[in-house]
C-alpha cells in the first residue's frame, strides 16, 4: 500500500512508519518541513492528493510542552496543529480522482469524561463538556469524508509509552534522580498505551477490511491501571524510589488548572471493538512495557 502520513516524523509517526515499511508498504510524510519522502500541507492543499491507497493523520502540536503557557494563542495553536491538517487532509480525499481506500486519524481518550469509577467503551457518549473532549469531537468531525469510498477510522488513544517521546520522556528524568511519584492523589485511571501498539493499531486500521469507525487505541491492562501503578512500576523498571507525589496544585502552576486535568484527573478506557476486530497486543501489561521503554 501507498501511506500518505500527516505528521509522521513525530513519535508515533517514526514508529508507524518503521512498522509499515517492514510490512512492505511505501510510505510519505506530510509536513511543515521540507526532507526527502515527504510533501508540505501547502502543496497537499494546492496540488490534491498524490497517489495513494491510505492516508493517515498524527499531526498536532504538543499540549503537555511545560515551556508553553495555556493561554489562548497556545489553545488555538494545538487546536489548529489537528482540526486544520485533517480538514486539508479530508478535503483531499474527497476531491481526489481516486480516493484512498482507508483513511485513519489518531485522537484522543480526552473524548470522554475523567471519571475514577466510569469504565468506557468505543460506544461511549462523550465529546462535549470539556476544552479536550471538544477538541476531540472537531477533530474527529474534521475527519469525515462524504459517501463510502473510502473505509473510515479514528484511534482514540491513551497516553503513549515508548522510547525517546512522549509524556514519559518528559518524566524519566526525575525518576531516575528518585525524585518520581504519583501526580496530584494517584487515584485517577491512568489510560496508556506503548507505541508499538499505537503504530500496531494504525497498522490494523489500514489493513484490515472490518475496520470501521471507532477503535480505543489503548492496552487490555489500562483499565485497572491508576496514575500511582504507574509511578510505582516506572520506579521499579529504574530501580528507583517513586514515593515523591508531585502535588496538584505544582501541576496547576506549571500546565494551568485546564490543560493540569490530563494529568490530575484520567479516563477509564477499555479497548472493546479493538480486541474484537482481532488486534493482538504486543504489550499488555504495564510493567513489561515500562521495561522496555527504559532499556
Ligand atoms: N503521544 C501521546 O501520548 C498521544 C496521546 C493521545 C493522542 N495523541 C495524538 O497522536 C498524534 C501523534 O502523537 P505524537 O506523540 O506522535 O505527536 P508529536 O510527535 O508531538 O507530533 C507529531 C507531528 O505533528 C506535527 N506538528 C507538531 N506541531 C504542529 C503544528 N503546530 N502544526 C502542524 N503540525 C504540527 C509534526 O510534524 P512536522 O514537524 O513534520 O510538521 C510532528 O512530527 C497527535 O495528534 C497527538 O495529539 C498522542
Amino acid at each position: 500500500m501507498r501511506v500518505l502520513v500527516g505528521g509522521g516524523t513525530g513519535f508515533v509517526g517514526g514508529a508507524l512508519t518503521q512498522l509499515l515499511r517492514s510490512r512492505g508498504h511505501e510510505v510519505t510524510h506530510v509536513s511543515r518541513h521540507q526532507g526527502p519522502g515527504r510533501i508540505s500541507w501547502d502543496k497537499l492543499s494546492r496540488s490534491g492528493l498524490p497517489p495513494c491507497d491510505a492516508a493517515v493523520n498524527l499531526a498536532g502540536e504538543n499540549v503537555l510542552n511545560p515551556f508553553r503557557r495555556w493561554d489562548e494563542a497556545f489553545r488555538k495553536v494545538v487546536v489548529a496543529s489537528r482540526v486544520e491538517t485533517t480538514k486539508t487532509l479530508a478535503k483531499a480525499i474527497a476531491e481526489a480522482e481516486q480516493p484512498p481506500r482507508v483513511w485513519v486519524l489518531v485522537t484522543g481518550v480526552g473524548y470522554y469524561r475523567p471519571s475514577p469509577t466510569a469504565e468506557y467503551t468505543e460506544e461511549s457518549p462523550g465529546g462535549d463538556f470539556d476544552f479536550f473532549s471538544r477538541l476531540v469531537s472537531a477533530w474527529e468531525a474534521a475527519a469525515k469524508v462524504p459517501g463510502d469510498a473510502t473505509r473510515q477510522v479514528v484511534v482514540r488513544s491513551g497516553v503513549v509509552l515508548g522510547k525517546g517521546g512522549g509524556a514519559v520522556s518528559q518524566m524519566l528524568w526525575p525518576f531516575r534522580l528518585g525524585l518520581g511519584g504519583p501526580v496530584g492523589s494517584g487515584q485517577q485511571p491512568f489510560p496508556w498505551v506503548h507505541v508499538r501498539d499505537a503504530a500496531g493499531l494504525v497498522c490494523h486500521a489500514l489493513e484490515t477490511e472490518a475496520v470501521d469507525g471507532v477503535l480505543n487505541g489503548v492496552s487490555p491492562a489500562s483499565p485497572a491501571t491508576s496514575n500511582a501503578d504507574f509511578a510505582r512500576e516506572l520506579g521499579r523498571a529504574l530501580g528507583r524510589p517513586a514515593l515523591l507525589p508531585l502535588p496538584g496544585w505544582g501541576v496547576r502552576a506549571v500546565f494551568g488548572a485546564e490543560r493540569a486535568i490530563m494529568l490530575l484527573e484520567g479516563q477509564r478506557v477499555v479497548p472493546r471493538w479493538a480486541l474484537a476486530s482481532g488486534y493482538r497486543f504486543v504489550y499488555h501489561d504495564l510493567p513489561s512495557a515500562l521495561r522496555e521503554v527504559v532499556s
